[in-house]
């Protein structure tokens, strides 16, 4: 069995979250249209995106954060057995932490992490983030909650998090953005220019 196929039929067993189908097709056309070798991902997984994206940029680096040891660990045996783990950086542990003390600069950043982190970790990718660099941002409609008038109280922090995200990524200084309703909904940010600090 093709590694791919062996993580999906992993995750579906261990019941843990991949991407979906959709998205898996945007993301790996997004980072073949432009040469992008630094990614950074927030959300390995157990190494499901990881391992599509290496395959697909034979000449990528990727550093990618998880916060669940378990995940972790089979990521990197997946990354191992695929032959991927040279070019691999796993970093475990709470991105909101390890984020504020990043200072390597990427090129292509994959954020499908903690959904409720998304404002908070925004300005810090943006500084990670190469000139002509793609923030890809997956899960940002959130089951369809955060187009919702009605929010449920236990969805409230993330769709507010999702919500704010989007609108400040749509209007930040030096990116052109785009929101798809594919898969769970994906907003692909490009940054055009070097951004003024005043
Ligand atoms: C949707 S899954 C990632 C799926 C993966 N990108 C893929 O498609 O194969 C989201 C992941 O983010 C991780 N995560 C959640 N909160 C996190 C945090 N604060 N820091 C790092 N990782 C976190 C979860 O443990 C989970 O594995």
């Amino acid at each position: 069995m093709d590694i791919v196929e062996e993580i999906k039929v992993c995750a579906m067993d261990l019941s843990v979250p991949i991407m979906k189908d959709e998205t898996r097709d945007v993301l790996l056309s997004c980072i073949r249209s432009f040469p992008c070798r630094k990614i950074l991902e927030i959300g390995a997984g157990i190494g499901y995106s990881g391992t599509l994206m290496l395959r697909s940029l034979p000449e990528a680096f990727l550093t990618t954060i998880e916060i669940d040891a378990f995940s972790a660990e089979i990521a990197g045996r997946f990354f191992e057995k695929a032959g991927l783990a040279k070019r691999v950086r796993l970093i475990e542990g709470d991105v909101t932490e390890i984020i504020t003390m990043m200072d390597a600069r990427f090129d292509f950043i994959f954020l499908d992490g903690p959904k409720g982190q998304y404002e908070h970790l925004r300005p810090y990718l943006i500084n990670l983030l190469d000139d002509g660099g793609v923030i890809f941002a997956d899960n940002v409609l959130f089951k369809g909650y955060v187009s919702d008038y009605y929010i449920r109280h236990k969805h409230r922090t993330i769709v507010n998090s999702l919500r704010a995200f989007i609108d400040n990524m749509k209007n930040a200084e030096g990116f052109v953005s785009e929101l798809l309703d594919t898969g769970d909904g994906i907003m692909i940010s490009k940054k055009t220019a070097a951004i003024s600090h005043e």
